[in-house]
């Protein structure tokens, strides 16, 4: 199985992914608040790259039957329902509905992957369903970290590593490429203290100034939330079962 690795999405060349499962990740934290909607019983999620979109698109549904959330600089945007903490996103507050979502980096690295065959969505909080998923479908991947602001996220690269143990652990001849091996070798020194290792990594500090701790424990958290979230026609929804979906 050949594994190609994209530090951001910047990147990304369509014309290379057309032929591959992307697997897109934003551990800080839009692909782990995406999750956890939709563990916790949301419709779907649309991803949107700007604010003005999702607010566009959300005159087309009735009130209580969506949600606008993220963030900007890591903060709420004026006039959303929710931010980009998983936290937010409980069973009683996302159940049924729509989840229109815009993030500075997570929404536009799943955007971009959309040329792929198919586009999952990954994080710590589903790692080790996402590999069983890539494991039995057996094809090429490419995984897309969504950085920070188009630059490298160590955290990014930390599930990318991950991803890549689990499948290296399950027996499958991998053909990595650099980014793949610096991924596996970091989050093989890394995997017993995830918290140490990012402590002093950019976007890290920055939640962590913000106060938002909390949100780094649910971020960080193996397996909270086993769900194959797949992209398809601009919609994310989940699997439970990765028998249901071959
Ligand atoms: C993003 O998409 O840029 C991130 O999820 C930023 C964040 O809210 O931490």
């Amino acid at each position: 199985m050949k594994v190609i690795v994209y530090p951001t999405r910047h990147y990304v060349e369509e014309r290379d992914i057309k032929d591959k499962v992307a697997v897109v990740i934003d551990v800080l934290r839009a692909t782990s608040t995406i999750i956890t909607a939709l563990y916790n019983g949301c419709k779907e999620v649309i991803p949107l790259a700007e604010i003005e979109e999702a607010v566009n698109i959300s005159k087309n549904y009735e009130k209580d039957t969506f949600i606008l959330g993220g963030e900007r600089n890591s903060e709420k945007i004026e006039g959303f329902h929710l931010s980009n903490s998983p936290g937010e996103y409980y069973r009683e507050q996302v159940e049924g509905k729509t989840v229109l979502i815009t993030t500075t980096n997570g929404t536009r690295a799943i955007t971009k992957a959309s040329d792929a065959k198919e586009v999952v969505l990954a994080s710590f909080i589903n790692i080790s369903i996402v590999c069983d998923y890539l494991a039995a479908l057996g094809q090429d991947i490419a995984i897309i970290c969504a950085g920070t602001v188009g630059k490298f996220s160590a955290d990014d690269i930390l599930v990318a590593g991950a991803l890549i143990h689990g499948l290296r652990k399950k027996n499958i001849f991998l053909e990595l490429d650099d980014m793949g091996l610096t991924a596996e070798f970091m989050y093989q020194h890394s995997k017993e203290d995830l918290h140490g290792v990012l402590s002093k990594t950019a976007h890290y500090s920055t939640l962590k100034d913000l106060g938002l701790q909390r949100d780094l424990e649910d971020c960080l958290a193996l397996d909270t939330a086993p769900i194959v979230p797949i992209y398809s026609d601009g919609i994310v929804r989940a699997w439970y079962n990765i028998v249901d979906i071959r």
